[in-house]
């Protein structure tokens, strides 16, 4: 039996999350956070104490990380060491450290990897920076997702608030995704790029309802 996967690629905030959430509960496939693992590797960078711009430090530190990930309910859980960090890698602060780290080819290499291992055998839909471009060039459905930076960063703040972090400004979050973006798309290591074939939609002004129908409405084509 032939398996297909749908990559989701797009700037943080872009809504990437909630949409390949949405169509893998339709289509009844996995549905893969592929940020949370480079989150995970942030965030061991932090809790080290180490800069998450030093690639040798990352470099030695990414030797014994143990990253799992697992399926409750629907609900994606991402294990750091034997540990559930899938709450904590939300926190402000550990985007940062997850962009800086996923400029590393050496992180990517090893996150790419467990990304295909955990695809192996099943339908599945991912969301990420590079799924269409590297790791599943050969997807049958491949969508790019954009937005206005402010309205990405007013998404971003109203989801933070919704987790607790009351203390987050506006500009903070603004500042966070532009930094992001900058770093995210001029990276040497499989930067975020709109692959030719990838299907582009701009969630700036339009509901989550109506990019999901949207979605599904080319899958089902
Ligand atoms: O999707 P996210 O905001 O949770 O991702 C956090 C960071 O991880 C993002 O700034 C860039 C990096 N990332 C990546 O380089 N490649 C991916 N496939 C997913 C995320």
């Amino acid at each position: 039996m032939e398996y297909y996967q749908i990559a989701v690629d797009g700037p943080s905030g872009s809504g990437k999350s909630t949409l390949a959430k949405g169509v893998a509960a339709k289509l009844g496939i996995l549905y893969l956070d592929t940020g949370a693992m480079y989150r995970a590797c942030g965030l061991k960078a932090m809790k080290s104490g180490i800069d998450t711009k030093d690639q040798v430090a990352v470099e030695q530190m990414m030797q014994d990380i143990k990253i799992d990930i697992t399926h409750e309910n629907g609900e994606q859980h991402v294990w750091l060491d034997g540990e559930d960090v899938s709450k904590e890698i939300r926190m402000p602060g550990v985007s940062v450290a997850a962009s800086d780290v996923s400029a590393m080819p050496f992180v990517r290499e090893a996150m790419v990897s467990l990304q295909r291992k955990i695809s192996e055998g099943k339908n599945v839909i991912l969301d990420g920076r590079d799924i269409g471009s590297k790791v599943f060039p050969n997807a049958k459905y491949k969508f790019f997702l954009v937005a206005d930076a402010k309205e990405r960063a007013k998404r971003r703040l109203a989801e933070l608030k919704e987790k607790g972090a009351t203390d987050v400004t506006f500009e903070e979050v603004l500042h966070d995704i532009e930094y992001r973006d900058q770093q995210d798309a001029t990276r040497a290591a499989s930067p975020l790029v709109k692959v030719e074939d990838a299907i582009e939609i701009d969630t700036t002004s339009i509901s989550i309802e109506g990019t999901l129908e949207a979605l599904l409405s080319y899958i089902h084509e």
